[in-house]
């Protein structure tokens, strides 16, 4: 089984935007803390965090951010950096092969300065050994010359503050995590977030919708405001098309509709990934890497992109064995759960 629209649903999710949407996204980007929805308790943590540091004239401490892409990570260390008045360098783990590349980066890092490394779970071992005394005391050595010439030169570095993002905070190592001073976790937003979200993207981008419409993208955006803006673009298209001035939820609905998107929010992707483990598996447990294989994807991609949202939504459970589809999933989709009865019999 092929599961093709990767590349649509990579567009939606993951990072990889064409062009178009990234200035799309770029410009609805907040820039001040007071314009970021949601997560009020990782953004009043963060306030404080750098209120306390401008008090102190010091630099903020080394903050890890994680969770599923598209919840607000990068927009969050570019707020971050704008109400610091820092400088924010960005680069992520797979750009940075060498720990010579660093180098560069790092020396050039003025006081308060921040760097932010995207997927930061991705840098490779050496780079993170490198990055270490970095972080901590705000030193680095590096090798000059080779063979009996080689010396290691210690290198002091501005007081800067390093900004990870990961969508796998279980794959960083735990001597790298143990080096950031703050930890948080975003989470998927609610609903009435993602209600205020979209219509202050819609006021943005001169969009004229219902309350009724924003609620509508909003229960199917899977929680997340990448997805929602993506959603309320998607249906002014449709709704333009079709010649609505206004987008009202009949209009929500079928432009969302028309592109496959249910009421739960979920896609084909999605269906797919489920209906996989309920076809081949029975239902599951299926171990990961089972379930990529038959569905001739990477595993990583079902475990950041497709999973989070289906584990929210209680459609799927993740078990020692393995995933499992829930009888939740089986009523969305409409299929007889047989499990309980089976259970019965034995
Ligand atoms: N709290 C928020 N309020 C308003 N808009 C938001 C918020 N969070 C995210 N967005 C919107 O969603 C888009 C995606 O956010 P962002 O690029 O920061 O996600 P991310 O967590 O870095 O994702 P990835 O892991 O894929 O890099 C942003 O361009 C912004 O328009
Ligand atoms: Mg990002």
């Amino acid at each position: 089984m092929d599961i093709k629209p990767k590349d649509d649903r990579e567009q939606l999710i993951i990072g990889e935007e064409a062009e178009e949407e990234t200035v799309f996204n770029i410009s609805l980007r907040p820039e001040s803390l007071k314009n970021f929805v949601g997560q009020k308790h990782v953004i009043e943590n963060i306030n404080i965090a750098m209120k306390a540091a401008k008090k102190r004239k010091e630099s903020l401490e080394h903050i890890l951010l994680s969770g599923p892409p598209g919840l607000g990570k990068t927009t969050l260390a570019h707020i971050i950096g704008h109400e610091m008045g820092s400088k924010i360098t960005a680069t992520s783990g797979p750009a940075i092969e060498r720990a010579g590349d660093l180098v560069g980066i790092l020396t050039n890092l003025g006081e308060g300065d921040i760097l932010f490394i995207d997927e930061i779970h991705r840098l490779s071992k050496v780079v993170e050994e490198f990055i270490y005394p970095a972080m901590e005391n705000y030193q680095i050595d590096f090798l000059i010359d080779k063979g009996p010439y080689a010396k290691t030169i210690k290198f002091n570095l501005k007081r800067f503050t390093l900004i990870g993002a990961t969508t796998r905070a279980g794959l960083l190592s735990a001597p790298l995590r143990s080096r950031f001073g703050m930890f948080y976790h975003l989470d998927f937003y609610e609903r009435d977030d993602l209600v205020k979200i979209i219509k202050r993207s819609a006021e943005l981008l001169n969009i004229s919708l219902n309350e009724d419409a924003a609620v509508e993208i909003a229960g199917r955006s899977r929680g997340t405001p990448r997805v929602a803006n993506r959603l309320l673009r998607r249906v002014r298209d449709y709704s333009e098309v079709k010649g609505n001035k206004k987008i009202d939820k009949e209009a929500a609905v079928s432009g969302l509709a028309s592109h496959r998107i249910d009421s739960a929010g979920l896609d084909d992707i999605d269906r797919k990934v489920i209906k996989a483990i309920i076809d081949f598996y029975d239902g599951g447990p299926v171990g990961i890497e089972s379930l990529a294989a038959t569905l001739n994807e990477e595993s990583d991609t079902i475990v950041d992109v497709v999973e989070p949202f289906l584990l929210k939504i209680g459609f799927l459970k993740r078990t020692p064995r393995g995933r499992e589809v829930t009888k939740l999933a089986y009523d969305h989709l409409k299929i007889v759960y047989k499990k309980e009865s089976q259970k019965e019999l034995f």
